[in-house]
C-alpha cells in the first residue's frame, strides 16, 4: 500500500499538542483506508532559536521539499521579538517552496456557536483563496532619517502579472470543482490602490471571459467584504484576494465559524509541496494545559489527505469532526469546551 511522507513541524506553545491530536487523526484514518503516513519530525520554533540561535537551516528546506506534504502546528513564542520566527520559519516556508495559494475555508460546523446573528452552518459555508507569495509580504521598503521627525518608514504592496495569473487560475479552477454557486469574488480596493488592483481586476476579467465564461464573477471591495461577511455571509461562494487582505478577512471569518481553535488553511503549491496549518497562534499561555482545542489542527490534516488524494479519509475525518461538534462539544466558540484537548482527539479518532 502507500506510502505517505509527512514533515511534521509541531512548534511553539500549543502547537505540539494540537499537532499530537491530528497526528493520532491522521493515523486512524490511514488505518482505516489502507495507506500509511510516515512523519518526520523538526523541532523548528522559538525553543531551539532561543537554545542555538537557529530559525530553520537551508539543509531543511531541502529536505521539506522530499516530503508529500507538510503539517505545522504553530510559531509564535512569548519571548522572542515578533517577526523572527514568523519571517525566519514560516514565511520562508511559504516563499522558499512557493506555496503561493492560502487556502482558508470558511465554514461553520453543527453545533458550533458563531457570534453572528440568526446564522447556521447553511449560511457559512465559503473559501478565502488568499494569494500567500506577493503584496507586503515580500518585504520590499526601508527607513529613512530613522529616529528623526522626518522618518520615513516604506512598506510595499507590490504584485507581478504572473504572481496574479497564477492565482487567479488556481480560484477559477477551485470554483469550478466546488460547483456550489459556481461565483468568484475578488476582494479589492480599486478605489484607493489604483495601480494594484487595475492590475488584478483586468487579469481577472480577461481570464474570466476567456477561459471560465461558466464561472460568474463579482468584485468588492476589502472594507465591504468585511461587512458582507458578517450581515450575509451566504452571499459568497469563493473569495480571491491579495496576501494583506486575505490575511485580515481571513481571521474575521474565522471567528464567525467558531474562532481560532477549528479554523484551518492549506498554504498550497500546486507543483509542489503544500503545508497544512490550524490558521490560530500558539496561544502560549495555555501550553501544557490540554485545553486548547485540537480540531483546527485536526481539520487542517484533512485537507492534507485530501491535497494528497485521499479523498474518502479525507471526508471522514470531516464527517468525524461534525459528528464531535454536532453531539459532543459545547460552546467551542470560547475555545474551551467541556472535553480536553486529548479527549476531543480520541473522539475524532474513534468516530472514523
Ligand atoms: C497567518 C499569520 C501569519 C501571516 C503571520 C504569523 C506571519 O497571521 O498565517 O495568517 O501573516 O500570514
Ligand atoms: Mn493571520
Amino acid at each position: 500500500s502507500k506510502t505517505y511522507k509527512i514533515a511534521l513541524i509541531p512548534g511553539d506553545g500549543t502547537g505540539p499538542e494540537v499537532t499530537r491530536e491530528s497526528v493520532k487523526v491522521l493515523k486512524a484514518a490511514a488505518a482505516k483506508f489502507g495507506f500509511n503516513l510516515e512523519f518526520i519530525n523538526y523541532d523548528f520554533g522559538g525553543d531551539r532559536y532561543l537554545r542555538t540561535g537557529e530559525v530553520l537551516p537551508d539543509s531543511a528546506i531541502k529536505e521539506l521539499k522530499q516530503a508529500d506534504a507538510i503539517l505545522l502546528g504553530a510559531i509564535g513564542h512569548p519571548d522572542v521579538k515578533p517577526g523572527i520566527l514568523e519571517k525566519g520559519i514560516l514565511l520562508k516556508i511559504r516563499f522558499e517552496l512557493d506555496q503561493y495559494i492560502n487556502l482558508r475555508p470558511v465554514k461553520l460546523y453543527p453545533g458550533v456557536d458563531t457570534p453572528l446573528k440568526d446564522k447556521g452552518p447553511e449560511h457559512i459555508d465559503y473559501v478565502v483563496i488568499r494569494e500567500n507569495s506577493g503584496d507586503v509580504y515580500t518585504g520590499a521598503g526601508g527607513v529613512t532619517l530613522k529616529n528623526t521627525p522626518h522618518e520615513i518608514a516604506v512598506q510595499n504592496m507590490m504584485y507581478n502579472r504572473m504572481q496574479v495569473d497564477r492565482c487567479l487560475k488556481f480560484a477559477f479552477e477551485y470554483t469550478r470543482k466546488r460547483n456550489k454557486k459556481n461565483t468568484l469574488a475578488l476582494c479589492g480596493k480599486t478605489n484607493v490602490l489604483t495601480y494594484v488592483f487595475d492590475l488584478w481586476e483586468r487579469a481577472f476579467h480577461e481570464m474570466g471571459e476567456t477561459h471560465f465564461a461558466d464561472i460568474k464573477r463579482e468584485y468588492y471591495h476589502v472594507d465591504a467584504t468585511c461587512m458582507w461577511m458578517v450581515k450575509n455571509p451566504e452571499w459568497f461562494d469563493v473569495i480571491v484576494t491579495t496576501n494583506m487582505f486575505g490575511d485580515i478577512i481571513t481571521d474575521l471569518g474565522a471567528i464567525t465559524q467558531g474562532g481560532m481553535g477549528i479554523a484551518a488553511g492549506g498554504n498550497l503549491n500546486p507543483e509542489g509541496v503544500s503545508m497544512f496549518e490550524p490558521i490560530g497562534g500558539s496561544a502560549p499561555k495555555y501550553t501544557g494545559m490540554n485545553v486548547i482545542n485540537p480540531l483546527a489542527a485536526i481539520a487542517a490534516g484533512g485537507m492534507l489527505l485530501e491535497h494528497l488524494g485521499e479523498n474518502e479519509a479525507a471526508s471522514a475525518i470531516e464527517d468525524a469532526i461534525k459528528f464531535v461538534t454536532a453531539y459532543k462539544l459545547k460552546s467551542l466558540a470560547a475555545g474551551r469546551m467541556g472535553y480536553s484537548t486529548s479527549e476531543t482527539g480520541d473522539l475524532v479518532a474513534e468516530h472514523i
